[in-house]
């Protein structure tokens, strides 16, 4: 095999090379690509309805935006009763009354803003105790929904409560269960509230600056009106 072999093999690669480059180009010149815009007035050839296809045109048809959980709000609406109902579901395990024994799980008496495993007499696993904070509502709804991914490796093998009406209405309940219930948490403020909100600490921002530049350049202009006698008086002084 001569040089003039390899020499062809060089060739045949290199023309393969370019000839799939200019195919690709070609392709692109003959079919104008829009890669991955959206389809939109611009750049579609005639006028589309785009609503009556359900899309604006621009593709920003968002997955709606649910927002934080308002545990004021579901809370406020939630119905003890029926969470004492659904209670019963942990009550192979937990007991609930003050003082009540520890069983497979610890009692949970109080247990609503009470440190993660904290009650006296419960050995508890790692996987609980390495967890820091309290028991807030926001804690026990994740944690009664899904309890081994909140706490992956807990000894609670209870496959979870999935239906968040139930898990509120066992939320009032709980903290029920004490002395000194903890407040409940305000809802949040609806959006329009909140916007209002917001304009008027805006308002409020721009009316407490522009006092304080008012008041601002008066005290100034006072100041300077005092001082100047003020400044001349010792001289006066000095001079008698
Ligand atoms: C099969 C038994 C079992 C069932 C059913 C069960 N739990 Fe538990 N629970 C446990 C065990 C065990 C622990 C301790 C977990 C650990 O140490 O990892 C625990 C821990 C807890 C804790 C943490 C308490 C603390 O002091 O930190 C809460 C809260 C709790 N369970 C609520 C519930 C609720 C509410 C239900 C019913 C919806 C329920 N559990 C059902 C066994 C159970």
């Amino acid at each position: 095999m001569g040089e003039l072999f390899w020499n062809k093999v060089a060739g045949v690669v290199i023309a393969t090379v370019l000839a799939v480059l200019a195919i690709t180009e070609l392709g692109h010149l003959l079919v104008p690509s829009h890669g991955a815009h959206e389809l939109t007035d611009e750049n579609t050839a005639y006028p589309v309805d785009w609503a009556s296809l359900g899309t604006s045109g621009h593709g920003d048809a968002e997955p709606e935006d649910t927002g934080p959980t308002d545990y004021g709000l579901l809370l406020a609406n939630a119905d003890l009763s029926s969470g004492e109902r659904v209670a019963r579901r942990c009550a192979a395990c937990h007991t609930f009354e003050e003082g009540g024994a520890n069983g497979v799980g610890p009692n949970l008496w109080g247990v609503v803003g009470a440190d993660i495993a904290a009650h006296a007499g419960f050995s508890y696993s790692d996987a609980l105790t390495s967890l820091d904070g309290d028991w807030t509502f926001e804690a026990l709804d994740a944690f009664i929904e899904n309890p081994s991914a909140f706490a992956p490796g807990t000894a609670m093998s209870f496959r979870g409560l999935r239906d968040e009406t139930q898990r509120m209405d066992l939320l009032v309940y709980l903290r029920s269960l004490s002395n000194n219930p903890v407040a409940l948490p305000e809802p949040l403020p609806a959006e329009g509230e909140m916007a209002e909100e917001v304009s008027d600490m805006a308002e409020g921002a721009a009316e407490a600056m522009g006092g304080m530049n008012d008041e601002g350049a008066e005290d100034v202009a006072e100041a300077a009106s005092e001082d100047a006698p003020a400044q001349d008086e010792p001289q006066e002084d000095g001079g008698h």
